[in-house]
């Protein structure tokens, strides 16, 4: 039986899920694929480090051993950062060698650049790993595309920040805790900053647009706030509400067939499928033309989840299931623009709030120690205006429900 030869960049969470997946599933591979897979070579940074390693597999800090590898079908790529990551992926694909990748911060970036060069070196590129862990959204996104128009897309997409917010809640504990917690299981990133202040969302939200709507809006459009402001108090304030604070990704296309994009904190209400998403846990909630809403739930980071996309998007792959997705477009009629949302706002005391107040319907409103909460409903750029003019109020927009039902347009025929 001929072998399917592959290479490791990166021995850390992923790159261990991937080694693990391969060997522990070699059996159900060879089934699929009629081949068995071996891998060849291991790239990491630190030779010094101790490694579990099986020793028919060489090791190196050189990627040149890698290029030099006869017949290498595939590289795994899980190491972290822009750079190398680019310029290796680069020289692979210049050679013929498929690959797979993990790295979000690059695949944003380059993502668009590597499926060009993919595209005319004849090879496939996957990517399924960089964007929501376990789950399988860029397949679940290029089935849909067959048929649908994406028209919305709305997650949680980072493990670490939603980990550590159901870890404040429940457990009570610090934010630091939380934060080291989800570092000791190999949640966060090299740099937590990345999680808790959005940017690994953000850059997850880019991949997606690339995947449902064949580009990216401008990187500078995209409002992006992280977590490190949430304090106990709010998360009591909106469990008062019978609220939770999430961090969503969000991305829409409007009736010009602009893209807007904003990853922040959101209060979900109790009715919405995102209320129950805890822990390291994504979920992801996509709008298509023809089928409505779908929302898909699942383990949103760590070694196994990672390592079961990767080889997931390895049997795709090889399979020749993968191609790139055109530009799509939008009719301006497929969109309804409800420019009306609820929000709830955090008013210091003694603030005169009674004039500003009337721009919106109010819902709900509780006293929190010094503090005065108010649940309204109104205009996005009512409250643009207002948070412009007072920069002591704090807002934070809330979740409708998602109708689970499909929302078909009268005209389309559905039996
Ligand atoms: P990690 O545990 O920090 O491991 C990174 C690995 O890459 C290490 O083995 C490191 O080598 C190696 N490496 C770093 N820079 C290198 C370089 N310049 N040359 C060669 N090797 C290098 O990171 P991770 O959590 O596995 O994440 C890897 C990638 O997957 C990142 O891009 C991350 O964003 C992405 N990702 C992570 C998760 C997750 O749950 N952790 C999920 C999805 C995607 P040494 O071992 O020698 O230090
Ligand atoms: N640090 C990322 C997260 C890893 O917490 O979601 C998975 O992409």
């Amino acid at each position: 039986m001929s072998t399917i030869n592959v290479a490791l960049l990166g021995f850390g969470t992923v790159g261990q899920g991937v080694c693990e997946a391969i060997d522990t599933h070699q059996d159900r591979l060879k089934e699929v694929l009629g081949k068995e897979v071996k891998i060849k070579a291991i790239l990491i940074k630190d030779p010094a480090k101790q490694r579990e390693i099986d020793p028919s597999i060489r090791v190196t800090t050189e990627y040149k051993d890698i290029l030099d590898i006869p017949d290498l079908h595939v590289i795994f790529e899980a190491i972290v950062g822009e750079e190398p990551s680019y310029t290796y992926l680069s020289k692979a694909i210049k050679k013929g060698i498929h690959i797979i990748t993990a790295n979000k911060a690059m695949f944003a970036k380059y993502g668009p650049d590597l499926l060009e060069k993919a595209s005319k070196n004849r090879v496939s590129v996957g990517f399924e790993a960089t964007t929501a862990g376990g789950i399988p959204v860029i397949g679940t996104i290029r089935q849909l595309l067959k048929v649908n128009e994406i028209q919305s897309i709305q997650g949680i997409l980072n493990g670490t920040s939603n980990f550590i917010l159901s870890q404040m809640r429940t457990r009570e504990l610090s934010f630091a805790t939380a934060l080291q917690e989800s570092q000791e299981k190999g949640y966060a990133e090299a740099d937590p900053t990345n999680d808790i202040e959005g940017y690994d969302a953000f850059y997850k939200l880019l991949i997606l647009s690339q995947t449902a709507f064949g580009r990216q809006p401008d990187w500078k459009d995209i409002r992006r706030k992280g977590i490190s402001h949430l304090t106990s108090e709010w998360l009591q304030a909106a469990e008062s509400f019978r609220l939770r604070f999430k961090h969503v990704g969000s991305l829409e296309r409007d009736g010009s067939n602009d893209i807007k994009g904003e990853v922040e904190p959101i209060l979900v209400h109790d009715t919405h499928p995102f209320y129950g998403v805890e822990n390291v846990e994504n979920a992801i909630s996509l709008k298509g033309s023809l089928v409505g809403r779908i929302t898909l739930l699942g383990p949103g980071a760590g070694k196994c989840p990672t390592g079961s996309a990767m080889v997931e998007d390895f049997l795709s792959l090889i399979q020749g299931k993968y191609t790139i997705s055109p530009e799509s477009t939008v009719n301006r009629e497929d969109v309804q623009e409800d420019s009306r949302r609820q929000w709830v706002l955090r008013i210091r005391e003694n603030e005169e709030y009674q004039s500003w107040l009337t721009l919106f319907t109010l819902k709900d409103r509780i006293q929190l120690g010094g503090d005065l909460y108010v649940f309204v409903e109104g205009r996005k750029e009512d409250l643009r205006s207002l948070l412009q003019s007072h920069e002591h109020i704090q807002a934070v927009s809330i979740l409708n429900e998602i109708p689970l039902e499909n929302e078909v347009k009268e005209g389309v025929a559905v039996s």
